[in-house]
This record gives structure tokens, sequence and C-alpha cells, in this order.
């Protein structure tokens, strides 16, 4: 088994920082790399059949490292060979999910539904993650128990679920959780007769999984949609799959871009995903053009404000866009108005920003912005992935030199940031 390592193996990199000497323009062309959140559902999903599994696109990091350990902890081995991930689930041997890798990343919950419909049984503890508010497992619980598990709190943050057969049922769920959504398509599959789930997430790493579980025989439909039906079916076979660029990835890069008064053309796209992106940042003077899985964006002098941003799920603007886009907000010409609707306490770079000089004022989960013409270079640090994402873009556009610290958090979601920005123009090297 080959595996990019878990954080928790790697502490020498924690120490790692960028050190970015600022103002220059972000320009050129860049591939835009597989979708993290894409890949870890799909990854999970391959517990579900017991026959190799070739994946494409998935983007070596960090987090997919976790997702490789997990799997392995279970019995199931992976490769990388040239760029691509080979899984073979033939044989899982165990239920067992360890406490460390749960406390990794909180995508790690998505095991618990294709891990019970294969093994019938999955003990875990609450899954860790980006520390940006209160995020419970609730829906998944319940959404599992509706398709007949049962779940037994054994103290100490572990559960065990359990379910010699699981059935087809209704599901609806109150808020549209991405990983809930997952979690029951993916148990669905296997289970006997029908499931619909309401109220269900519509994001494009949604379709996504729908699209890889049909690949591997499932009989999945509604993804992108409201509802989902899911028919049931006795076994699933082996597949190749290519997954879906990262939207998120996208906007950071374009975002660069628009607070450098740079050019850039992203390639290996899917515009109609970043089109809430797209259009706040034509509101604030970007000139965008759209072509074939292609993005280009060129900004001449300083953005305008925007009124009011307001993160919502999909087809909304993206919650982890959200410390990007505010980072870009602070060098807008006004007052802009962000509010977080999905995570409570999604600002803590705000406080890092400030030390760079930005006029930020919190009230509950909205953010006022009173633009400033620049950034000031200072040390500063990424308080989890996103945060690091913005921290780093501030940099870009700041007078002086910016240090960014603790950029682990940014390696789960972004394969050699410092690296691609520097390509771009950018002189970002990272340090240890
Ligand atoms: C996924 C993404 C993450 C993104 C988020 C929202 C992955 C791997 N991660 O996270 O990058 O920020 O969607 O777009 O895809 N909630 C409950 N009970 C639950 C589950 C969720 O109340 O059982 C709430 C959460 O606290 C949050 C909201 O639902 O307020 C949305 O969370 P959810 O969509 O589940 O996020 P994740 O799937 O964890």
């Amino acid at each position: 088994m080959t595996l990019i390592v878990p954080l928790s193996e790697r502490s020498e990199s924690s120490l790692d920082r960028y050190v970015i000497n600022g103002r220059t323009p972000i320009c050129g062309v860049i591939d835009i790399h597989g979708a993290k959140n894409a890949a870890l559902p799909i990854v999970a999903a391959c517990l579900l059949t017991d026959q190799a599994v070739l994946l494409r696109n998935i983007p070596p990091l960090s987090d997919i490292g976790v997702m490789q350990a997990i799997l392995h902890s279970l019995g199931v081995n992976s490769e990388w060979q040239a760029g691509e991930l080979r899984i073979h689930p033939n044989v899982v041997n165990s239920h067992v999910i360890p406490e460390s890798l749960m406390q990794e990343m909180r995508s790690s919950v998505i095991i618990v539904g294709p891990l019970l419909a294969r093994y019938g049984r999955v003990s875990a503890s609450y899954p860790g993650g980006c520390a940006i508010g209160e995020r419970p497992i609730d829906l998944h619980i319940k959404g599992l128990c509706a398709l007949g598990a049962k779940v037994v709190d054994e103290g100490g943050g572990c559960l065990t679920f359990s379910a010699s057969k699981l059935r087809g049922a209704r599901v609806h769920l109150e808020t549209p959780s991405v990983g809930a959504t997952e979690n029951i398509m993916m148990a669905a599959c296997l289970a006997e007769g029908e499931t619909l789930i309401e109220n269900a997430a519509r994001e494009p790493e949604v379709l996504d999984l729908q699209n890889f579980l049909n690949a591997l025989g499932a009989k999945v439909s509604g993804a992108g949609q409201n509802t989902i039906h899911i028919a049931g079916v006795s076994a699933l076979k082996g597949a190749e799959y290519t997954i879906i660029s990262d939207r998120i990835v996208a906007g950071t890069y374009l975002l660069a871009a628009l607070m450098t008064e740079g050019r850039i053309t992203l390639t290996s796209v899917i515009a109609e995903d970043l089109r809430p992106l797209l259009s706040r940042m034509s509101d604030m003077g970007a000139d965008i053009a759209v072509a074939d899985n292609a993005v280009t964006l060129s900004m001449r002098g300083r953005p305008r404000a925007v009124e009011e941003v307001r993160t919502m799920p999909h087809p909304g603007f993206p919650t982890d866009l959200q410390a990007p886009m505010l980072a870009a907000l602070c060098l807008a010409e006004g007052k802009s108005v962000l509010t977080e609707t999905m995570f409570e306490s999604r600002f803590k770079h705000v406080e890092e920003l400030k030390r760079m000089g930005a006029q930020i004022a919190v009230e509950g989960r909205k953010a006022i912005i009173s633009g400033i013409e620049r950034f000031s270079g200072a040390t500063v640090r990424a308080t989890d992935l996103r945060a690091g994402a913005a921290l780093t873009l501030a940099g870009l556009a700041a007078s002086g030199t910016t240090v960014v610290e603790d950029v682990y958090h940014i390696d789960r979601g972004y394969v050699a940031l410092d690296q691609s920005l520097t390509r771009l123009g950018g002189r970002v090297v990272r340090k240890r």
C-alpha cells in the first residue's frame, strides 16, 4: 500500500510556513486538480464492492491519505500508480475505525454508511476536523437508523452501528447535509428495496458520487435535485472512474487573480458549478469569460464592494469560499457584508486578516468589511484549511512580506498551492 501520510504521522510538516512577498499579479493558465470533497466519499464508497476500483484525478492530499489509512485499517489496500489510485476491497476484516483517524477529519464519518452496508457492524467515535463550529452527526445517525441500523452509544464518544440487513426507507433531512446525504445514499445502494432522500444536498460532489455508484452498478437517480432515489441491489462490481475537478480550489485561484489585478485561465473546470462565485466576482468588477471546461478572469483596478454575500447550500455561495472571498472584499472600495449561515464559528481568519490591516467588524454571523487599499505583510496563522487559503491570498496582494504559519491545514485541500502560485507569478516559498 502506498499512501499519502496522514497529518498525525507528519508532525514535522506542521512546522511549515509560507513566506510570501506580495504585489505581483497572478497570471497564466492552471489545470484544476480533482475535488477533495468528491474524492473522499468516492474512496469510502469502494467498500460497497469486493472488486477492484481504479480512480483517476484523485488529488494527493493529506485528507485522502487519512481515508486510505482508514480503509487499510479495515483490511482494504490501495496504491498509487502513475497518479491513479487503485483500491482492492476484496476483503474487509474489521469493523473498527481507529479513533485517531476519526479525529483527523470530519469526513471520516462517511465511511460508516458503506462499512455498515458491507460488514453489518461499525464501531466509530465522533469525528474531528476543521475547528469551524459545532458539526453534529445527528442526521447521519437518524438516516442510517431509518434504514434499519441500531446505534448504541458505548460511552467515551464511541458509537456502535449494527444491521443484519438494511432496508430502504423514506428519509427527510432537516438540513441538506452533504455528508449525511452521501452516507445514506451509499448505505441504501445495498439495502433491500427503495430509498428516497428528501431535502438532499444538491452539491456537485453528491452528483459525482451518484455517477460513481452507478458506474459500480448501483441504481441512484436525482442527485443535484432535492430528492434522490435509490433502488437497492444485491451486489456491486468494480469500475474505473474519473472524478470532477475542485470548484473550491478553482475559486481560490480566481480570487488570487482578482486580488492581484492578474489574468488567469482555469482549465478542466465545470463553469456551471462556479456560477455563484463568478456572478459575485463580476459584480466586483472582474472581466470573466467562460468557454468549454475553462474560465478566464482578468482584473484591473480595485474591486467594488458587494452589499451582501450569504453562504448557502448549493447552488448558493459556498461556505468553503467564504474565507477567501472575505479576504478579497477587504480590498474592495466601499462596505461589504458577508454572512456565514452554515457554520457558526467560521470567522477565525478575521483576527488574522486584521493583523494585515483589514477593517472588519463581526456581529454574530455577519462580517462587515470596510475596504482598505492594501494589506500590509505580517505573520499570521492558518486556523483551518480555507482560512489558510484566505491568508495566502491576502499575502499575495500585500505590500512587504507575509508569513503564513501552520500550512499543514492548507495541505488538506490544495495540492502544492505554493508551487502553483509561484508558477503563476506569485512569490511564495514554503519553509520549515
Ligand atoms: C461538507 C464539505 C465541507 C463543506 C460543507 C458545507 C466534504 C468532505 N466536506 O461538509 O467542505 O464546508 O459540506 O458545504 O464534503 N449538520 C447537522 N447535523 C448533521 C450533519 C450536518 O446539523 O448530522 C449541519 C452542520 O452543522 C452544518 C450543516 O448541517 O451547519 C451543513 O453541514 P454538512 O453539509 O453536513 O457538511 P459536511 O458534509 O460535514
